[in-house]
C-alpha cells in the first residue's frame, strides 16, 4: 500500500510543490512553515530572528510606505529607504523650477533642510495574530454570501471595539486565502516623514519607460526619509519640536554584495495575487481581459507618443502620465505570454483532474466539492463580457479619457455640497481642478475621446450604453469628428477659466447641463444601475466559489504548504541570487554594473541622459568601499515571489543585513501573480553599494553615510542578531 501511494502523492503534488522562490508567507508562521527550507537555501538566522512579539526581530525595521510602497529602517536615527518611484510624489511636490529635485537630485545636509511632507505616512507592524475562531464565529455553511458577510462585519466590528489597544495604535484585521482565515494586525503609524535624499532621476529613473520590466537593468531606483516622532518616541502630526525615532531595530548594511546563489530574503507589502485561481479563470485573463487592456492602453499611448514627441511642453506635461499607463499595458503583454510560456492553463488544468481524482476518492469530499469547478466555470463563462466591458469603463472613463476627471470631481463636490457647505468645499474643489488643468492639453484628449470612443462603440454591447448615445439619431452609427464636436468642443470642461468662475458663481445648472457633464452622468447611470450590478450579482457567487475551492484544496492536500494571496499585508518571500534564460540561445547573468549604466548613456536623451558628476566619477573609477574587484555593481535579480507594492522592499541577507532594495520584476515572468515559474520569475533589486556609493561620493551627504552601520558578514564578521548591534563612531570605522 505504502508503495503504491508514494508516487501517487509525489506526482500528485508536483504541479503546487512550492519550489524555493514561490510564497508571499505571513511572517508569524515562519517557525512553522518556512524555517527549514529557508535555512536549507543558506540561511543562518531562525525564524524569531525575522518576526517576534517577545524581542526585537528584522520586522522592527520593515516599514509600510504610505499605503502603497514597502521601506526599511537603516540607521538608529530612523532614516527609511525606499524607491525613487515611491517617493517620486514626495520629490515632485518639493519641486520648483529654481529648485528642480526631480531633474536635480535633493539632499538635506543638516537635519533642518529635511523637508516635511503633509499627508505621508508610515506604519510599522507591532504583531499579527490569526483571530479566524472570532471572525467566523457563528458563520455556516449554510449562509448565503451576504448573510456571511453581514455575520463576519459584525464581527469583526465587536472584535475591534473589545481588542485591548492602545491609544496611538491601530487594528487592522483581513480576510486571507478567500476569507477562510482572519488575520489581525496591530499597527503603529507615524505622521511626520521628512524627505531626505532622492538622486536626480537621470540616476533615479534611469532608462524610464524604455528599461522599465527588463533585464539588464542600470536604475538607482532609491530615495531617502526620516521618520519624525514625539519626545515619547510616539507618533505625532508635524512639529518642528519632533526627534528623528528611535527605531526598534534598524538593518545594518552589508558591504560583501552578491553572489549567484546567495540567499536572499524580500520583507514587505506586496498588493495583490491571485495564486489559485482555476484554469478557465486564468484562460480568461489569457485570451480575454489582457488582450482587451493591452488594446485599450495602446490607443491610448500611441496618441500620447506622437503629441509628446511634437511638443516638448506637452512632454512635460504628460510624460509621468505616459509612463503610468505605459508601466501596466508593458505589464500585461509580459503576463500574458508568461502564462502561454508556462503552459499555465495546462498546468492548472492538470492539477484539477488530479484534485477530481482525490475527490472520487472521499465520497464525503466529493459531496461537498465535486460540483465546484464545472460550477464556476459556468459563471466565469457568464461573467466573460461584462468583465471586458467593466475594462472599458474604468480604463477609459476613469483613467484615459481625461475630460472626465473635472466631471467626475464636480459630481463629488455636488453630491456634498449644500448651501451651508457651498463655500466651505468650494476651495478644494477648485484646487483640485487647477492641478488637474496644469498638464491638460484638451487637444490631445480630443484624440484620446476619438479612438476610445470608437473602440468603445465597437466593443461594448448597446445595453450598457450611457443613455444619450442611444438616441435615435445614432441608429445609423457614430461619427467620432461628430460626436467630438458635439461633447468636447462646447463644453466648459475644456475651459478651465470659465469653468472655475462658474463654480465661484454657484452657478451649479450652468454646470450640470454642460454636453460632457451630462454624458459623464450618464455613462455613471449606465455602469451603477445596469453593468455593474449584473456584474457583482456574478462575481459574488464567484467569491463564494473561489473560497470554497480554496478551502477544498487545503482540505483535500493538507501535506501541502499553502500562501494567502497578497492583500497588501505584510509578508517575506525568499529565494537565491540567480540569472534566468529570457528565450532560447539567450542567458542573462544576475548582476549589472556601472560600466553597463555609462554603456547606455544617450547625452539629452529624456530616458538615458546622465549628470556630468557621475561621468566624472566613472572616469576617476572613484568606487571607495562600494566597489566590487574595480567595479560598481548596480542591480541584481533574485528568484523572489514579489508584485507591485514590494517596491522599495528590504533584500536582506543570510544573516539580517541589507544587501539591496527592490525595485521591479522581469516582463517575462509577471504571470508569478497567478502562476509562479521559477525558471522565469525574477525580481529587479538595486544593490545596496550603488545606494550608498551614490549617497557619499555622488552627493556627498557624509552625514547620512555616518549614520549607517556598515557589516562584513561574508568575512566571517557577520553582525551577531543585528538588532544588538550599537552603533558607535569606533565601530564603524573600524578596518573589517
Ligand atoms: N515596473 C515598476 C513597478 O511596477 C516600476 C514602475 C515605475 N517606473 C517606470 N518607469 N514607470 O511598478
Ligand atoms: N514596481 C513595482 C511596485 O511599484 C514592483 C514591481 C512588481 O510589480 O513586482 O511595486
Amino acid at each position: 500500500m505504502r508503495k503504491f501511494l508514494f508516487p501517487v502523492l509525489i506526482s500528485f503534488l508536483l504541479p503546487f510543490t512550492a519550489l524555493a522562490g514561490e510564497g508571499m508567507w505571513l511572517p508569524f508562521l515562519l517557525g512553522q512553515l518556512n524555517e527549514a527550507d529557508m535555512q536549507s537555501l543558506g540561511m543562518k538566522m531562525s525564524a524569531e530572528d525575522i518576526y517576534s512579539v517577545n524581542k526585537g526581530s528584522l520586522k522592527d525595521a520593515i516599514v509600510h510606505f504610505n499605503g502603497g510602497c514597502s521601506s526599511s529602517i537603516i540607521s538608529p536615527q530612523g532614516l527609511l529607504l525606499t524607491n525613487h518611484h515611491c517617493g517620486y510624489s514626495a520629490i515632485q511636490t518639493h519641486s520648483t523650477l529654481q529648485n528642480n529635485y526631480l531633474q536635480d537630485g535633493f539632499w538635506a545636509m543638516k537635519q533642518s533642510d529635511e523637508l516635511k511632507n503633509e499627508n505621508l505616512v508610515a506604519t510599522f507592524i507591532e504583531r499579527i495574530e490569526d483571530v479566524t475562531k472570532d471572525i467566523l464565529k457563528g458563520v455556516t455553511d449554510k449562509m448565503t454570501t451576504k448573510e456571511r458577510q453581514d455575520k463576519t462585519s459584525q464581527n469583526i466590528e465587536a472584535f475591534k471595539k473589545a481588542y485591548a489597544k492602545k491609544k496611538y495604535e491601530d487594528i487592522l484585521i483581513k480576510p486571507f486565502f478567500k476569507g477562510n482565515q482572519y488575520i489581525l494586525f496591530v499597527t503603529i503609524t507615524y505622521k511626520d516623514v521628512r524627505l531626505v535624499g532622492a538622486p536626480p532621476s537621470a540616476i533615479g529613473k534611469f532608462g524610464a519607460d524604455t528599461d522599465n520590466w527588463e533585464w539588464p537593468r542600470h536604475t538607482g531606483d532609491f530615495s531617502i526619509f526620516r521618520i519624525y516622532a514625539d519626545k515619547n518616541n510616539l507618533p505625532a502630526k508635524y512639529s518642528p519640536d519632533n526627534q528623528p525615532l528611535k527605531p526598534k531595530h534598524f538593518l545594518p548594511v552589508s558591504l560583501d554584495g552578491v553572489e549567484t546563489g546567495d540567499f536572499t530574503l524580500i520583507y514587505g507589502f506586496p498588493g495583490r495575487t491571485n495564486e489559485y485561481l482555476p484554469s478557465f479563470a486564468v484562460k480568461q485573463v489569457q485570451d480575454v481581459i489582457d488582450p482587451a487592456r493591452i488594446e485599450i492602453r495602446e490607443h491610448a499611448l500611441k496618441i500620447l507618443d506622437k503629441a509628446m514627441r511634437n511638443d516638448p511642453n506637452i512632454r512635460l506635461q504628460y510624460s509621468s502620465k505616459y509612463a503610468r499607463i505605459a508601466n501596466y499595458w508593458k505589464k500585461w503583454i509580459g503576463e500574458r505570454s508568461g502564462l502561454i510560456r508556462t503552459h499555465a492553463v495546462e498546468k492548472k488544468q492538470k492539477m484539477e483532474v488530479q484534485f477530481a481524482e482525490r475527490l472520487a476518492a472521499k465520497p464525503a469530499l466529493n459531496q461537498k466539492y465535486g460540483e465546484l469547478l464545472a460550477d464556476m466555470d459556468y459563471k466565469y463563462q457568464e461573467i466573460e463580457l461584462l468583465a471586458v466591458y467593466r475594462e472599458y469603463f474604468h480604463e477609459l472613463f476613469f483613467r484615459h479619457i481625461e475630460i472626465f476627471k473635472p466631471a467626475n470631481s464636480l459630481r463629488r463636490f455636488f453630491a456634498k455640497a449644500n448651501d451651508e457647505n457651498y463655500k466651505e468645499l468650494a476651495p478644494d474643489t477648485k484646487k483640485s481642478l487647477e492641478r488637474f488643468y496644469k498638464d491638460y492639453q484638451p487637444t490631445v484628449d480630443r484624440d484620446v475621446f476619438k479612438s476610445l470612443m470608437q473602440l468603445y462603440t465597437d466593443n461594448v454591447c448597446t445595453a450598457y450604453f450611457p443613455n444619450i448615445l442611444l438616441e435615435d439619431r445614432f441608429l445609423e452609427g457614430y461619427d467620432m469628428e461628430q460626436l467630438a464636436t458635439e461633447f468636447y468642443d462646447n463644453s466648459i470642461m475644456t475651459q478651465p477659466k470659465k469653468l472655475l468662475k462658474l463654480i465661484d458663481e454657484k452657478k451649479i445648472d450652468e454646470i450640470k447641463n454642460d454636453p460632457v457633464y451630462r454624458l459623464f452622468m450618464d455613462i455613471v447611470d449606465a455602469y451603477s444601475t445596469r453593468l455593474n450590478p449584473e456584474y457583482q450579482a456574478l462575481k459574488a457567487p464567484i467569491d463564494s466559489m473561489q473560497r470554497q475551492y480554496m478551502a477544498a484544496l487545503m482540505e483535500v492536500l493538507p501535506e501541502k504548504k499553502f500562501y494567502p494571496d497578497a492583500n497588501g499585508t505584510m509578508r517575506v518571500t525568499y529565494g537565491q541570487v540567480e540569472g534566468y534564460l529570457p528565450k532560447d540561445g539567450v542567458q542573462y547573468l544576475p548582476k549589472t554594473y556601472l560600466d553597463g549604466v555609462i554603456a547606455k548613456y544617450v547625452p539629452g536623451d529624456y530616458e538615458f541622459d546622465l549628470p556630468q558628476h557621475l561621468l566624472d566619477l566613472y572616469a576617476a573609477k572613484d568606487y571607495g568601499q562600494y566597489a566590487e574587484n574595480g567595479r560598481l555593481p548596480v542591480n541584481f535579480l533574485g528568484s523572489n515571489h514579489t508584485t507591485g507594492g514590494n517596491s522599495g522592499s528590504a533584500v536582506i541577507d543570510a544573516y539580517g543585513n541589507l544587501i539591496g532594495l527592490n525595485f521591479d520584476r522581469v516582463w517575462e515572468g509577471t504571470m508569478s501573480d497567478m502562476n509562479y515559474d521559477r525558471t522565469i520569475c525574477r525580481n529587479i533589486m538595486v544593490d545596496i553599494r550603488y545606494v550608498m556609493w551614490i549617497m557619499d561620493k555622488y552627493a556627498g551627504a557624509k552625514r547620512l553615510v555616518d549614520e549607517i552601520q556598515f557589516v562584513h558578514p561574508k568575512a566571517g564578521m557577520k553582525s551577531k542578531k543585528p538588532w544588538k548591534n550599537k552603533t558607535t563612531k569606533k565601530r564603524r570605522k573600524r578596518k573589517w
